[in-house]
């Protein structure tokens, strides 16, 4: 038995997979699974997410796309963080597109002797983190088309504030892609797939779907803008069984410092989750955990290992081996637990970590 545990549903991951497909209509759908699939366990995740209706995978670094070919995956999958230092030319060898961010990644892959590799451009629209400038474009589109061993999948950029959907940047930014996008046809690069929606601009923008469309967080079912519900299931739900329970007297403290004292005797308990896991020491009582669908707080420093949550006098006889819910089912959702600590739930999944153990479901 784990004392630390993410539970990570597959049905879940399977159903999302085939809403985004449905929502997807005829635009093609690629699956972000980077950061190990958000902490999900790419593994047991991206093959699910292939059988269920992805056409392409999306990862950051190299790493991830050989990881993905290791397992097996024959679909497309594109990688946006990497240098020319790297060997980059192993993961073009086995059918890895490259995301071309800058006239220097576009150089290296132009010197490369191969008969055939693949690229998607990725244009700077206004994130402003990478991507080819606009005042590049013309240099990349034209030293790209003039490869005949370098095949241009098409266009890429990433939005900033697709999470709001009122925020008229976005409508700037695909301006100034759909210009990238006029000069490299007019340059010679068919580019027949383009995309630039994440989960927030896919959700909200059905016309901003183009050729294809790129939604990461969506498939662990979680909402990317507050207040949206597309049916989507929530994939990880962080759980802990409960070390001890014991007395604590009024006006007596718990855990470092003794920040937190009993207002009223009752009875504490231990959870063996601590910033060596993934919590932050600076979610202090800023959460509750749930055991048994009745939510106790927590209370006092949270520890390396261990954090302690108060039970008042305990009329749920709450005991050791209880399976505490830190968010996820049966318990606050990610998002909810996301904004008790003052972050977003992308952050939330991917921090278990130390000694949790993902179990499948
Ligand atoms: C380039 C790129 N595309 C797509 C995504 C997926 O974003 P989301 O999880 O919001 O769908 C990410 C993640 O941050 C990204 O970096």
């Amino acid at each position: 038995m784990n004392l630390l545990t993410t539970k990570i549903d597959l049905n879940a991951i399977a159903h999302n997979t085939r809403v985004l497909k449905q929502m997807a209509g005829s635009a093609k759908l690629m699956a972000v699974v980077k950061a190990n699939a958000y902490n999900h366990g790419i593994e047991e995740v991206a093959p699910v997410i292939a059988a269920h209706g992805a056409d392409a995978f999306g990862v950051a670094t190299l790493a991830e796309a050989h990881q993905l070919r290791d397992l097996g995956i024959e679909q497309e999958v594109l990688c946006w963080i990497w240098t020319p230092e790297q060997d980059f030319r192993a993961a073009l060898d086995r059918g890895i597109d490259l995301g071309v961010v800058s006239p220097k990644h576009a150089r290296a892959v132009i010197a490369t002797e191969a008969e055939h590799i693949r690229v998607t451009v990725k244009v700077e629209t206004g994130l402003h983190r990478s991507g080819v400038d606009e005042d590049e474009w013309a240099e990349v589109f034209s030293a790209l088309a003039a490869a005949p061993h370098v095949e241009v999948t098409g266009l890429f950029t990433h939005l900033s504030c697709a999470d709001d959907p009122a925020d008229p940047e976005t409508d700037r930014q695909v301006a100034a892609f759909r210009r990238a996008l006029a000069l490299a046809r007019e340059l010679g690069l068919e580019c027949p797939v383009n995309h630039v929606c994440n989960s927030p601009a896919f959700l909200t923008r059905a016309d901003l779907h183009m050729e294809m469309v790129r939604p990461g967080l969506a498939f662990y079912g979680l909402e990317p803008v507050d207040g949206l519900d597309h049916g989507l299931q929530p994939a990880m739900s962080w759980t802990a069984k409960v070390s001890v329970v014991k007395q604590i007297e009024a006006g007596q403290g718990t855990s470092y410092g003794l920040t937190w004292r009993a207002e009223d005797s009752g009875y504490v308990a231990v959870v063996p989750a601590g910033y060596a896991d993934g919590l932050p020491r600076f979610a202090q009582e800023k959460f509750s955990v749930t055991i048994n669908g009745v939510d106790y707080p927590q209370v006092g420093r949270i520890c390396m290992d261990q954090f302690v949550i108060f039970l008042g006098d305990n009329p749920h006889g709450v005991e050791a081996g209880a399976e505490a819910v830190i968010f996820g089912e049966n318990g606050h959702g990610a998002t909810d637990f996301a904004q008790r600590l003052g972050t977003i739930n992308y952050e939330v999944v991917c921090r278990p970590t130390g000694r949790t153990v993902r179990e499948y479901i």
